[in-house]
């Protein structure tokens, strides 16, 4: 397994690009399953969890190539399997969303149930709710979640998505995908409204679909015969420059992420100003101001919502920040509530945190001092990463292959601002 080195202090200053978003090209890759024709997704995002979903697909019976730049093409002209398994699975729960177009092309999905995760139970309820809206018969077995659809196949429904802690992202895709060639009408009420879910969805248009509604939580699908290939570049990964905007800020320096969606990111932005961070930003570019290494943030609580609220995949980065900032600070993590596991080993670099139930109180110190730390999850691995940018001494981050699931080598971006990481072998 690898490792991380971060030597921590030093003057961060430069410009890093946006890579296409890990929760959209999952999800786009999975609806190449609704067509026999190939599917073009240009400069997708270089990550292990695209090589994960590509070996579902592939195990399934598709074919797909990927190009130096990332680009990616799959084509699942026939299948040779109805079943993706829990080696697959266990891996990526992301993998999940091939359960409603392989259902939806095929008639019968067979895909290993996703199990838990660290930071939470993580169900797949509202999923199955959805399909069986559509016709489908859901067995559980061995495992597996078993999809059958009726003998005249899909057809469309009407289905609330929403779940206790709001909407289910992957859980609107599995449905919508499913629903495209459903007969007749499908309407979906507390349907997610994630950048890449509209994205997913505006992918589906251009491969024939019906789809009104993206981006409200009502959507609704006119079935269609069939889908066609299309060519599909996916959005920015909001996520990623928002950890490069708290890179910026948490180094209290000028960093300028481009190829982003400032408008995704209006509520870290709002945090951001609400700290007293100075920022800029254009239509597709963010850029943190230099106010020195020693600034320290306003203590600023965030509570994580459903978009466009605070994204919960900021929430371990954002506490990193707090971990500096000039007073206390609360950070509620309404989405995944066991969401925690960076605290204890941010703490064992010297910041103070405590926990009560969903929330964390976080009193800001004026430094964090290296230490060697263990990423659990991919979110927390980032908020690693930058509390060593600015601990003092070396940090060593160990399984790091977290971190490479959804941030295309992260050290050589930062690297190129002036941070040094390295990365070993453990
Ligand atoms: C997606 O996960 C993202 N993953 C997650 O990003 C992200 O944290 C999450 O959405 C929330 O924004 C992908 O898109 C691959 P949910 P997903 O279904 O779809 C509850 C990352 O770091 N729920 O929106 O699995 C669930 O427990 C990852 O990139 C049900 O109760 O999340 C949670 O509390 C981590 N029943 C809430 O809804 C269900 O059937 C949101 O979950 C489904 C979900």
């Amino acid at each position: 397994m690898d490792r991380f080195l971060i030597d921590g202090g030093r003057p961060l200053a430069g410009t890093i690009s946006t890579s296409g978003a890990k929760n959209a090209v999952l999800p786009v890759l999975a609806a190449s399953l609704l067509t026999s024709e190939p599917l073009l997704v240009p400069g997708a995002p270089i990550l292990a969890d695209v090589r994960t979903m590509l070996e579902v697909l592939g195990s399934l019976g598709s074919t797909s190539s990927v190009a130096e730049d990332g680009s990616v093409e799959v084509q699942s002209a026939e299948h040779t399997s109805n079943v993706a398994g829990w080696e697959y699975v266990r891996k990526m729960r992301g993998s999940v969303c091939v359960l409603g177009p392989l259902l939806a092309r095929t008639g019968r999905a067979e895909v290993s149930l996703p199990g838990g995760c660290v930071f939470g139970v993580r169900p797949i309820d509202v999923h199955l709710k959805g399909l069986e809206a559509l016709g489908a018969t859901i067995r559980i077995e061995h495992g597996f979640i078993v999809a059958e659809s009726p003998a005249g196949g899909l057809r469309g429904g009407e289905v609330f998505l929403g779940t206790p802690f709001g909407s289910s992202v992957t859980g609107t895709m599995n449905v919508m995908m499913a629903a495209t060639t459903a007969r007749g009408r499908t309407i979906i009420q507390s349907a997610a409204c994630e950048p890449e879910v509209v994205d997913l969805g505006e992918c589906l248009i251009a491969m024939g679909a019906k789809i009104s509604g993206l981006g409200s939580p009502v959507l609704e699908i006119e079935g269609v015969e069939g889908l066609t290939g299309t060519t599909h570049r996916v959005v920015p990964d909001r996520i990623e420059a928002g950890t490069f905007v708290l890179a910026g800020a948490i180094a209290g320096a000028r960093v300028r992420v481009e190829g982003c969606r400032p408008d995704h990111l209006a509520a870290l932005l709002d945090r951001l100003w609400q700290a007293g961070m100075p920022f800029e930003h254009g239509a597709d570019w963010i850029e943190t101001q230099s106010c020195g290494l020693g600034h320290r943030p306003r203590p600023t609580d965030v509570t994580t919502q459903p978009y466009p609220g605070f994204p919960t995949d900021l929430q371990a980065q954002w506490m990193a920040l707090m971990c500096l900032a000039d007073g206390v600070s609360v950070v509620t993590e309404r989405i995944y509530p066991d969401r925690y596991m960076h605290m204890a080993e941010l703490a064992r670099m010297g910041a103070r945190i405590r926990r009560q139930g969903g929330t964390a109180i976080v009193e800001g110190v004026d430094r964090l001092s290296s230490a060697p730390v263990t990423a659990s999850d991919l979110r927390a691995s980032a908020a690693l990463v930058l509390a060593g940018l600015v601990a003092q001494g070396q940090t060593e981050i160990h399984r790091v292959y977290h971190i490479d699931r959804g941030y295309q080598e992260i050290e050589k971006k930062l690297g190129a601002l002036g941070a040094q990481i390295e990365r070993t072998r453990e």
